[in-house]
């Protein structure tokens, strides 16, 4: 990761703070409510909790695609709505479940990060992001065209180009919804080591699925109906034997939040 520039826009991010931040979309009642989280430079956040908790909204609070109804969120100290959008949307990267890959080449589907890259730093991103023997085992390796929506391309191959690209753009905040497709155990470790090359000196926020991602992160945030229900590290959580502890002991974290949730949400298996 190249380092951060000084000026106003690209001053290192530090520090995010959620005070006390609630919110309400327009049309109805509260979905979040007295929210705190501080996070530095370098952790994880995992959110973890049932269908409907408010995980999305909180993380669209964050990229302010929304802003709170209630407290504020501070960007090293200060409020981000005393900043411009730029500022925060200039350093922040957003890794979703539905994939955003276009029609083209591979090469070109990762240079969107970064549209002054050349074909070695998007080389580099895709080894970083173990997408590099994926991509080199193709017909015609970078070069290969996909489909809009990466339509030719599996689940987990989605993946690790969205990370290459997410790397090659180098944001200093990374937003993510974890994939939930199942995928190969070789697919799986290029996966983990793949995340664990983009989570590294940054902030990241993650709607995770994967139990390996949540173990690994710096908190873990459950969200049950709105609200912070349980807060810490995996090891402070199983300490404490609450509701954590007990979704973790059936070694099935996302797929037991959703079946102990009557109304389940279709979701989709794309990334
Ligand atoms: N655009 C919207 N307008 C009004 N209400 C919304 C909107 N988006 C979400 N909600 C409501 O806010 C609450 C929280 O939804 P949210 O999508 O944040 O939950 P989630 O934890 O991400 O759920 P899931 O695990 O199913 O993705 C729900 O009651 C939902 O119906
Ligand atoms: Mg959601």
């Amino acid at each position: 990761m190249t380092a951060p520039s000084q000026t106003a826009d690209h001053q290192p991010i530090e520090r995010i703070t959620f005070d006390a931040v609630g919110f309400r979309y327009n049309t109805g009642k509260p979905v979040l409510h007295n929210i705190n989280l501080d996070i530095r430079r370098g952790q994880s956040v995992a959110v973890v909790g049932a269908t409907g908790g408010g995980k999305t909204t909180l993380i669209s609070l964050l990229a302010r695609f929304y802003e709170p109804t209630a407290g504020r969120i501070l960007i090293n100290g200060v409020d981000y709505r005393d900043r411009s959008l730029h500022s925060l949307q200039s350093n922040l990267g957003v890794v979703l479940q539905s994939s955003h890959l276009f029609a083209g080449t591979i090469s070109d589907n990762i240079r969107y990060g970064d549209l002054s890259a050349g074909s070695d730093q998007i080389m580099d991103a895709a080894k970083q992001a173990g997408a590099h023997e994926v991509i080199s085992a193709m017909p015609n390796g970078y070069q290969t065209v996909i489909g809009e929506g990466g339509s030719s391309l599996s689940a987990g191959q989605k993946q690790l180009i969205s990370f290459a690209r997410a790397l090659l753009a180098d944001p200093q905040i990374l937003i993510m919804d974890e994939a939930t497709s199942s995928v190969d155990t070789l697919t799986e470790a290029r996966i983990e080591q793949g995340l664990r090359a983009l989570l590294k000196d940054r902030i990241s926020v993650i709607i995770a699925h994967r139990l390996s991602t949540i173990r690994h992160a710096s908190q873990i945030v459950v969200i049950d109906d709105g609200r912070i229900i349980e807060q810490g590290n995996h090891d402070e959580l199983v300490a404490v034997r609450g509701r954590y502890y007990h979704l973790y002991q059936q070694q099935s974290l996302s797929n037991l939040w959703q079946q102990t949730e009557p109304k389940v949400k279709a979701k989709s298996d794309d990334i």
